[in-house]
């Protein structure tokens, strides 16, 4: 049997979707319950349900064989597992943004859920930053003064704009991807390639 970790929370509708649509017999109840560990209903397959931000430490401690994660959770953390699909639900962007016409340069205090990757962009520009780190509501920070700037997801663009800010500059376009433990990548080569061919098939239909 296969374990693969899927994302609770706005993803994880798709992801399932996705699934159901590859032949994967995803127990219905997945979306309601609060097990946590589901079978399918083949038997060939068992799902964890975990936050976004912790599929890649399940599947590179290899607890899952595979995993559907965020680029931006792997761009984050870039943990040490195959990525070896795009699987082009989840689309969204990476942003920084901030009250409309606040410079780049002049900001000093970057409230984001991506310290690392906040981090990276601004010594890349040579610009020196304080990163605060959020793990939500991170639209808040600029208008209550906590930071100039935010770096955070943006989908449809309604959570920066209910709270006053615009794109300043795009970082990173976002989207699901399957990730795999490099260890079950040989050890269990025939499963994996099954899970690929089908997945693959579904991605080019
Ligand atoms: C995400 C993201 C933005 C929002 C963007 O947060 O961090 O806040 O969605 O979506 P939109 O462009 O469609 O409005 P999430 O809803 O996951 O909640 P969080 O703030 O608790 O992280």
């Amino acid at each position: 049997m296969i374990v693969l970790a899927l994302p609770r929370g706005r993803v994880l509708d798709a992801s399932v979707a996705f699934l159901a649509a590859c032949g994967m017999q995803v127990p219905p109840e997945i979306h309601a319950t609060r097990r946590l560990q589901l079978e399918s209903g083949d038997g060939a397959c068992r799902f964890i349900l975990v936050k976004p931000v912790d599929v890649p430490t399940y599947v590179e401690y290899g607890v899952a064989d595979a995993g559907i994660c965020g680029t931006d959770v792997l761009w984050e953390q870039s943990p040490d597992v195959h990525q070896p699909l795009d699987l082009q639900f989840g689309r969204c962007r990476m942003v920084l943004a901030g009250k409309p016409g606040t410079p780049a340069r002049s900001a000093t205090r970057i409230a984001t859920k991506y310290p690392r990757t906040a981090e990276r962009f601004f010594r890349e520009r040579g610009v020196a930053v304080e990163v605060i780190p959020l793990s939500g509501s991170v639209e808040l920070a600029p208008a209550l003064g906590l930071a100039e700037l935010i770096i955070d997801l943006v989908e449809t663009g309604n959570t920066l704009r209910d709270n006053g800010l615009v794109v300043i500059e795009e970082i990173l376009q976002c989207s699901a991807r399957l990730i795999i433990n490099r260890a079950s990548f040989h050890t269990r080569q025939q499963e994996i390639a099954r899970l690929l061919d089908s997945m693959e098939k579904q991605l080019s239909w």
